[in-house]
Formats: structure tokens, sequence, C-alpha cells
């Protein structure tokens, strides 16, 4: 497989960038044209970021899953399209062959019709990093479902109000999740995510670790059985096929949930035609994918990461990747250098969080591992301090592959700033040019554009995006208005990113981070009102207020500050009761790293907690508080800053 619309040189890109600039529609009609449709578009945009409206490829069918595996089989049907390395290494690989997915996924689809499953209906997964979770995500894209993977870090509760907000009435699911000695009992959580749901029809299980479950009559069903069934109906003669339903380019895809700085994750839409385009146009270019090169993204499905960059994208550019159930400390912190070694990785994306983590390791993990198969490495989540940065390019590229530092949100479904490895320059903790297609601007609060450089010599600013790209965010599940106000409505005609950037005189953009209250923390997105919310739950506490502080492995800790009517036996065991309820309500990956007890928080005289204040405090400031005079009450911050942990 060919890919015309990869970019070659720094000349193409600046060529590609001009286009995409000047002759926008005339632009993506071709990169469009690479894929496949059904039927072509007859209007290539329609937008407006006032209500927002944006709409691309109008007019355009196709299915997703014929991008990625159908026009791959007559060529390449025995390429594996994923190899699978189980969390324990003595355990057997897996090999998934184009051809072989496309079955699956044909039976998968097959598998959900027999239950009743239709076009629109959302199908909750919530699976460990198995084969089958891919299977499942494009059984649901075969049919038309709409997809909402939910991460296995979140709790019960953080399911329920979930599928209750999709409204979802199938799940897919497994017994239990390995996750380095961890087994974590996915259906279990699922059971009491379930309590008090009224509408959800099916429950899909697939056995991955024998934990014991509790099958409901007419509700669950055993995954092997129905996909045993299902294969007698999708196969004939050694002929695989299941009809890939029709969708408009317009069709929602799936539904992926994200914290904000507000209330309850939102769940944020992405549609058909515009999600591919991009996150098959970014990936062979962001990475430079040649055909044969094996692709290692190490993130989990659950997030936006393991969607466009295991799933979609680098299944449309017929590509081989690796996909790893595990984690990257287990057995020991060598475990990504033996899977480099292992299957001859030629990619390796990551996070900061986890190349600082596997630094703390030092060079010893490292002896002994063949890592000269690596071409390219990339990063994602947060910012990456420049330790960190030097260590992956000395350590892991030894110095020859190229970093690519994409930056990019949920929201805008595949990488918008980034360099594209080894074509445009790097420069260490910058994410450095925008994509073809992407016209970034630099606004102060009062949205007027940032034209002054600071002291430094670089442009200091919030990140907006002046233009709708193909896979931007179509609307919040069922609340547009959320959706409006959240990204559209805080600076006029405009896309409100929530991270701050420096840009330089080149146009390289730096991001330095989240200017709104939402924590990235090892490279997720927590909301600092959705902790305190959890926090507040437990019995003996009166209020709370949330912050982030620099945390040396995770990016960013969570420091809550919390008040309680009464400290129940002693303060370690308040503080264990604390973090217990907050594992409940969302999840362990929401658990404050550090709680301290106090007997006030600084307000304004009308009653808003002062975050300013109490962000510097846990940062370990002291003395430059900044003004404090306005507050109700100064003494509490001296009371604070004494008590600090
Ligand atoms: C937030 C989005 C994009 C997939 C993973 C996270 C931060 C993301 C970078 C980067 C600095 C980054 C931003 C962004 N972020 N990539 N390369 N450099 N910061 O997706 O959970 O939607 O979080 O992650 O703050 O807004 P997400």
């Amino acid at each position: 497989m060919s890919y015309p619309y990869q970019i070659k040189s720094l000349e193409e890109y600046k060529t590609a960038y001009k286009k995409s600039e000047e002759d926008p529609e005339g632009f993506w009609d071709d990169v469009a044209s690479h894929f496949v449709w059904r039927k072509k578009w007859e209007k290539t945009l329609d937008w407006n970021f006032i209500e927002p409206h944006v709409r691309w490829f109008l007019g355009g069918k196709l299915n997703i899953t014929e991008s990625c595996i159908d026009r791959h089989l007559p060529a390449m049907g025995e390429k594996p399209a994923f190899i699978w390395e189980p969390n324990d290494p003595n355990d057997r690989v897996r090999v998934v062959t184009y051809n072989r997915l496309h079955k699956r996924v044909c039976q998968v689809a097959q598998m959900l019709k027999n239950n009743g499953v239709k076009k629109g209906d959302r199908v909750c997964i919530y699976m460990g990093m198995v084969p089958e979770l891919v299977y499942a995500v494009l059984g649901c894209a075969r049919i038309g479902a709409v997809h909402s993977v939910i991460f296995g870090g979140f709790s019960a509760q953080s399911i329920a109000d979930r599928l209750y907000d999709a409204e979802a009435t199938f799940i897919i699911t497994c017994d239990g999740a390995y996750r380095g000695g961890k087994d974590i009992p996915l259906k279990n959580i699922i059971d009491d995510a379930l309590i008090g749901n009224r509408t959800v029809k099916k429950v899909i299980v697939y056995t991955r670790t024998r934990t014991p479950v509790s099958m409901i009559k007419g509700r669950d069903v055993w995954w092997e059985d129905e996909m045993d069934y299902a294969e007698t109906q999708v196969e004939k003669d050694g002929v695989v096929h299941f009809p890939a339903e029709e969708m408009d380019a317009e069709d929602p895809l799936f539904i992926l949930y994200t914290s904000g700085s507000t209330g309850k994750p939102k769940g944020v839409v992405h549609t058909c035609g515009g999600y591919m385009v991009w996150t098959g146009y970014t990936f062979v270019n962001v990475f430079q994918y040649q055909p044969g090169d094996v692709h290692f993204c190490t993130a989990d499905i659950g997030w936006i990461t393991g969607h466009s960059y295991i799933c979609y994208g680098p299944l449309t550019a017929g590509a081989t990747s690796v996909m790893f159930e595990g984690v990257p400390t287990w057995p020991d912190a060598g475990r990504f250098w033996d899977i480099v070694d292992k299957h001859k990785v030629n990619i390796l994306y990551t996070a900061p969080t986890a190349i600082r983590s596997l630094m703390g390791f030092g060079l010893e993990p490292l002896k002994g591992k063949d890592l000269s198969s690596l071409k390219i490495l990339g990063t994602v989540g947060e910012p990456i301090n420049e330790e960190a940065w030097h260590w992956y390019d000395e350590h892991i590229g030894k110095k020859k592959c190229p970093i690519v530092d994409t930056w990019w949100q949920t929201e805008t479904g595949g990488v918008l700033i980034s360099n594209l490895a080894g074509i445009t320059p790097a420069k260490p903790s910058w994410a450095t040019l925008p994509m073809p297609g992407v016209h970034p601007i630099l606004v102060d609060e009062n949205g007027k554009e940032v034209t002054e450089k600071d002291e430094h010599g670089l442009y200091k600013g919030n990140l907006c995006i002046k233009n709708p790209w193909p896979s931007i965010i179509r609307t919040t599940w069922g609340d547009h208005e959320r959706c409006r106000t959240n990204y559209f409505a805080t600076y006029p005609n405009l896309y409100f990113t929530g991270d701050g950037a420096l840009k330089d005189e080149e146009g390289n953009f730096r991001i330095t981070g989240r200017v709104d209250d939402v924590l990235n923390v090892s490279g997720h997105r927590i909301g600092t009102a959705e902790v305190e919310n959890a926090i507040n739950m437990h019995a003996d506490v009166v209020e709370s207020a949330v912050v982030g502080y620099p945390h040396d492995i995770k990016g960013q800790g969570i420091y809550a500050y919390v008040i309680c009517s009464h400290i129940h036996g002693d303060e370690e065991q308040t503080r264990n009761n604390i973090l217990q309820t907050v594992t409940r309500v969302i999840g362990p990956i929401a658990k404050p790293d550090k709680i301290q007890f106090v007997s006030g928080l600084p307000k304004t005289r009308s009653g808003k907690i002062m975050r300013r204040i109490l962000r510097k405090i846990a940062e370990g400031e002291k003395g430059n508080l900044g003004d404090t005079t306005t507050l109700l009450d100064p003494g509490v911050v001296e009371e604070i800053v004494k008590g600090k942990l």
C-alpha cells in the first residue's frame, strides 16, 4: 500500500500547509479520495463556530471498517494487523492477520445483530487490552452501532453515569482483566454498575481471567458461545461475509467520555467520515509510517490515543501494530524494551509519564535489549520535560530516532500540532508546527490575538484554533449546549483548547499545560470539580478543594484540602476512608496523592474558593501567594501553609 498523501520533505510540508490554507476544501477532497467511500460527498465542508455546526464530506457514504479492513484483504490478507503481547511474558503471543481480523469483526457484527443491536444503538465496551476489544470496537462500527469504550480504571458508579448519559442498551465486557500483578474483576464491576439501570438489555462476556462471575439469565451471554454461532452464519464454504452498514459521513462513530472543568464527564462525539480521514492522514504523516513497519502505541484503547493510533489510524494504513495487555513495569521495568526487541518494533509511541517512571529505574533494565529496530519515537498526553526528552533520545533512540511530540485532545480526534518524524525539525519539549489544515492562534483573556512578545522573545497565550479540521468534536452527547459553552463560547468564533501555549518566531508551539480546572495526571484527564464532588460524598467531609501540583513522575499530582466535621479514628484512617470513597465514586485513577486536613478554605467575600492561592501552596510556595487582602479570613492561609504536606 502506498500513501499518496504522505509528506516527504520540509518543502512538501510547506506546500501542503499553504494549499490547506488557500483551498481547504480542495486539499481535503484530495486526501479523502484515498479512503474507501460507497458514495462520494456532495459538499466538502459546512461550518460555523457559533452554534457550533461542523459537517465534513456532506452526503458521503461509507463504512469505516471497509477502509480499515476490507480494502487490504486482496493484497495483504495474510499480513499481521496486530501482534498481541500478553500481560504475562511467558504466555502465547497472538498474531491477528487482516484476514483473521476481517473474520472476527464480521462475527462480532453478526453476534451483535443476533442479540438485537441496531444501527445507532449505543454499545458500552468495558474490556481489558485483548484483541477481542478491537473486534468489539470494529464490530460495532461494522453495523453502525455507536461504541463507547470505558477505561478499566473507572468505577461502577462512573460506568453507571456513562450508561445513563448515553442510554446504552448493550455492554461488551470480560470476566476480568490482567494488568501487571493485578486481576481486575470487570464483570463484577459491570454488575454493580447495572444496579438500577433501566436501559441495558444484554451483556456479552468474554472469558479472559476465569474469575468467577454471576451470569444473569436473559441478560448475560458468553462471547464464546455467541461467536461460535455467528461463525456458522458469516462463513460459507470458507468465504467470510458480513455486509457493512452504509453510514453517512456525519453519523456518529463513537462517544468517548472525558473530564472537563465542571460537572460530570461529557461524551465527546466523533463521526465516521472526518474521523477516518484525520486519523489516517495524521498517522502516516506524523509517524512517517512505511509499509511493513511495526508500530507500538502503548496507550489503552479506553483513551482517545488508543482509539486513533492503535485502532483506526494504523488500520486505515494497513499497518502492523503491537497491542500490549500489560503495564510498563511488570514483571520488571524492562518490559517495553523486551517488547521492542522481541517484535522488532520500528515506531514507539508512549507518554512522558511512562518515560519518567522508567527513567527512574536507571539503565539496568535496558541491558541486553536490542533496540536497533527503532526508527521513530513519539510522545503524547502531557508536556514532556527536557530531561525526559533527552533520556528518551539518548538511551532509547540512541540519538538516531526523530522524536515526535504530538499535541492533541480527545476532542480533536487526532494530532493537531506535532513535528513530522524526520521531515520537520524537532525541538525538545516543543510540539512545534501545526498539521496542514490546522490554524492555531494564541489569545489573551479577552480573546485578542497576542501580538507582543514576552521577555524571552516568545508569544504567550491561550491556545485556540481558528478553523475546523475533519475530526473536530461535533457535539457532546445529548447536550449540544454543553459543547458550545465548553469549547466555543469562551472566545467567539474560536475553538478553545483549555491549554496555554508559547509560540516562537518560526511559528513553533510549546504547550505549557491546562489553564482551566482540569488536571493531567499521568496523561489522564481529571476534573478538579469531579474529585471534589467525590471527596464531599464522604460522610465526615464538610467541604474540599482540589488542585494540581508538580509531580516528578505523574506530571501532576492531586492535592486535596479537606474540611472534616470530625475525624473518625485517626487522621490516617480518615484519609484512607476518603481515598476509598474516591475509588468508589470515580475510580482508582482519581485518588488524591495528598490530603491535608484544614479548618477553613481561602474564600472571597462572595464565597468563591481562591484556587490560585491553594495551587501556589501545593506547589510549595510560601511567601509570594499574591493578593490575599480580598479574602474573607486571611488567617486560614497561614494555617494552611503551616500544615502543608
Ligand atoms: C490534554 C488532552 C491526546 C491524547 C492524550 C490526552 C495535554 C496532550 C500533549 C503534548 C503537552 C499535551 C493537553 C491537552 N496534552 N498532548 N504533546 N504536550 N500537553 O488526551 O485526555 O483529551 O487530554 O492533554 O493539556 O489539552 P486528553
